[in-house]
């Protein structure tokens, strides 16, 4: 069985001082009730110095949220893989649908940015997910297959070494979450794909993310291709970030 991942998403929200409140009660009651499985932050780049120095002492993983696609150089407002590195990054979402949707991330742009995150030996998060208009034409499957496709003919066999996150966006930040049984079918679509793309496919985790709270947490995580949670609002209230990791066990 492959071990869960809970990672929260903080988007473009916190503080010093709310950071480092949320981050303590997470400490604590991660202290109090050793994980078993692996828990990560992704956090706005400004604050990654100061949850490098929170998280010293392990207990979490750092995580970023997006990366450019180039090595270095003259792109303003871009931050490179080997700048996150120097800050301790082990994952960094590519892909998020509010980057497709407001940045206009294109499947090969996300596929070099996962290229770029793993040759830097960090693992990428490659979001995934059709709207409502492409799932009510029935076009769910051929969306997150293609969007997984140019990720996997970019990495080759290193492409075990990625996580996924299958996000409807109708249930992103909606209150709306996939079934478990509807995620559990994009889910088995997805390790299908990759199946047929690397040997080492079953290790690879597949976190299902959308309104993932405190209350529905379980029955996701119970699905047997969802490998863990990529949390949004939630992620944001230690105790319902510290009942979803619970769930997880
Ligand atoms: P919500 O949990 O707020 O719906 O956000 C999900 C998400 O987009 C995580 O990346």
């Amino acid at each position: 069985m492959t071990k869960k991942l809970i990672a929260g998403n903080w988007k473009m929200n916190g503080s010093l001082a709310a950071n480092e409140a949320l981050v303590q009660a997470l400490l604590a009651g991660l202290a109090a009730n050793a994980a078993l499985c692996d828990v990560a932050v992704c956090v706005p780049t400004p604050y990654l110095a100061q949850l490098q120095a929170l998280l010293s002492n392990g207990g979490m993983a750092l995580g970023a949220q997006d990366v450019s696609a180039f090595e270095g150089g003259a792109y303003t407002g871009e931050v490179s893989v080997s700048m996150l590195k120097e800050f301790g990054v082990r994952y960094c979402l590519v892909g998020h649908s509010e980057r497709r949707l407001y940045h206009g991330e294109t499947d090969a742009l996300v596929a070099t940015k996962a290229q770029r995150v793993l040759a830097a030996g960090m693992t990428p998060i490659v979001c995934v997910g059709e709207t409502l208009a492409e799932r009510e034409a029935g076009r769910t499957e051929e969306v997150v297959k293609r969007q997984l496709a140019a990720v996997i003919s970019a990495n080759g066999h290193c492409v075990s070494e990625i996580v996924v996150a299958y996000e409807p966006v109708w249930a992103i930040g909606t209150g709306k979450t996939a079934s478990p049984e509807q995620a559990q079918q994009v889910h088995a679509v997805l390790r299908a794909q990759l199946q047929a793309a690397s040997a080492h496919a079953d290790r690879i985790q597949i976190l299902y993310g959308g309104s993932m709270n405190a209350a529905n947490a379980h029955s996701l995580l119970a699905q047997p291709d969802i490998d863990g949670g990529l949390i949004g609002g939630a992620a944001l209230k230690a105790a319902d970030f510290l009942t979803i990791i619970a769930a997880a066990q």
